[in-house]
């Protein structure tokens, strides 16, 4: 018994050693979009550029940018200069239980972001473009649409619809 015991400490260290040289997709390749973009850490603590809803899917939304980005917001800077990250939270719109007159947040649907890197994404407008359901990226046919979208009609702001509200 006690021997099995020992040899499954060596096993196991011996596949700790040996694990590494396959090859393995990490936890970061499985959370990426197809752009390469993942939910950067910290988001949740960013700064509010603009809130924003949408009716026809009662949706209310909260668009965040990292220190870069509000900086670039609040000067004015186009377009926006790498390292330069938004996020757009949408939520649900339900009547609150203690006072329906106002509308507070569901459930959530998806978190989605737009990382500047004008080399890496040049074929995109200078942005990489992530959405995440649950954690989890969506797939490649859904991130195809999110470019020609933004370039539609707002390329001469960056391909960056939301405006800094103060
Ligand atoms: C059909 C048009 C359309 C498509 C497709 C689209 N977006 Fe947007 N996006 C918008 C609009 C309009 C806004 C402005 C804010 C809002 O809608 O609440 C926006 C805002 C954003 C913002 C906040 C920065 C900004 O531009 O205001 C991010 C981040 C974003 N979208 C990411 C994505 C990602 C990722 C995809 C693809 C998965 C995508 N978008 C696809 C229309 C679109």
């Amino acid at each position: 018994m006690h021997r099995y015991a020992s040899m499954a400490v060596v096993l196991l260290a011996a596949a700790g050693i040996l694990f590494p040289a396959f090859p393995v997709a990490t936890a970061a390749d499985i959370l990426a979009a197809p752009s390469g973009v993942t939910i950067p850490k910290g988001y949740r603590d960013w700064q509010v550029v603009a809130p924003s809803q949408r009716d026809d899917t009662d949706e209310i939304r909260v668009i965040l940018g990292n220190g870069i980005a509000m900086k670039a917001f609040r000067a004015n800077t186009l377009p926006f200069p790498d390292g330069a990250i938004l996020a757009k939270l949408a939520w649900k719109r339900v009547a609150s239980p203690e006072f329906p007159k106002t509308f507070i947040p569901g459930v959530a649907p998806r978190i989605e972001f737009m990382v500047k890197n004008s080399k890496k994404y040049a074929a995109t407008g200078g942005w990489g473009f992530g959405r995440f359901i649950d954690g989890k990226p969506a797939d490649e046919k859904v991130h195809a649409t999110c470019f020609p979208c933004h370039q539609a009609n707002v390329k001469d702001h960056d391909i960056v619809y939301t405006r800094y509200a103060p």
